[in-house]
């Protein structure tokens, strides 16, 4: 029997659909908005791994550095049978985890929207480990997902800040969606970066290189290749901006002039006005009441709180009750 497995859960033609209705109703509403989920095609994903290497991008390297200290206290604490990661994309970080989880480990469940990116991710951590097997599963983890049939005790993982990503009211249902994947005793562990200084934050989401930038536009090209559209990302600037009350930041694209942008494949024209923006991205940073405050609505009991050196970014444990 072979020790990679792949299950597709989502059809092959499931994300062309979503990004036209995303498009059609983001683009018609004011003001304006499209998910971050439409940043990562090839090119997009390339341009978050540059992201994760820049001097101003802290999270990646926070969030590693945890990881790294923590993973043998992760596993001592969970006795893991079975490792889940939603959003599992290169699964670069989560391979410090599955070594101090191996060798009770016994299946990794990455859970990713791209398949490619669980074949490659797969294969690397297959090549140097006889005893691990993965089941892949293509899925759209904000939709609520069937795992496959393998031993508990479950620790399912979701790294990297993305719940951040999700609106309040998303995040509720994702974490709902989470607690209803695992029983009683198993556990979560999840990645959130820090509440900090305006000028750290804005930083690292309005890099001195343009990278940020660059996948910000990446929507725009996104659109213009998937729908036909003229989005020109010449004519649009990217803005970072610190939401003091709500403890975000959102990215946007601010038309530069008034212009409009033709979508042949929904029928549609979408005028902007000059100084018009779209609201591309939210990350929410976090406290550690506000994360203990949304696991207990869950239904889970956060038991560790771990963060780097400098507290930037934390790593969350918690139990299902
Ligand atoms: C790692 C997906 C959560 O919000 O920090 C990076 C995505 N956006 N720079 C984040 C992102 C702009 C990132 N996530």
């Amino acid at each position: 029997m072979s020790a990679f497995q792949l299950t597709r859960t989502l059809a092959p033609d499931a994300a062309a659909a979503d990004l036209r209705a995303d498009v059609l109703h983001g683009l018609t509403r004011t003001p304006k908005e499209l998910p971050p989920k439409w940043f990562y095609d090839a090119r997009g994903s390339e341009l978050f791994d540059e992201i994760t290497r820049l001097p101003e991008y802290y999270p990646t390297r926070a969030e590693r550095e945890i990881l790294v200290a923590r993973a043998p206290g992760i596993a001592a604490a969970t006795g893991a049978r079975t490792l889940v990661e939603l959003g599992s994309g290169s699964s670069e970080k989560t391979r410090f985890l599955i070594d101090a989880l191996l060798p009770g480990l016994t299946a990794y469940v990455p859970v990713d929207v791209s398949e490619s990116a669980l074949t490659g991710a797969a294969e690397a951590l297959l090549a140097d480990r006889p005893g691990l097997r993965v089941h892949a599963l293509v899925a759209d983890f904000t939709r609520g997902i069937e795992l496959p049939d393998t031993p508990g005790p479950r620790l399912v993982a979701f790294l990297g800040g993305t719940i951040g990503n999700l609106l309040p009211q998303e995040r509720r249902s994702f974490l709902a969606s989470v607690r209803a994947m695992t029983a009683p005793g198993d556990a979560f562990l999840l990645g959130t970066d820090l509440v900090k200084d305006e000028a750290t934050l804005v930083a690292a989401y309005d890099d001195e290189a343009g990278v940020t930038a660059e996948f910000n536009k990446n929507v725009l090209a996104v659109i213009d290749r998937e729908l036909d559209a003229d989005a020109d990302p010449g004519d649009f600037e990217h803005v970072a901006r610190w939401d003091p009350e709500r403890e975000w930041i959102e990215m946007r694209l601010r038309a530069r002039h008034a212009l409009t942008v033709k979508i042949p494949a929904l029928d549609l024209v979408v005028p902007f006005a000059a100084g018009e923006e779209v609201r591309t991205e939210v990350s929410a940073k976090f406290r550690q009441e506000g994360v203990r405050a949304e696991l207990a609505d869950a239904g889970f009991e956060l038991v560790r709180w771990w963060t780097d050196e400098e507290g930037r970014f934390a790593l969350s444990l918690a139990t299902a009750r």
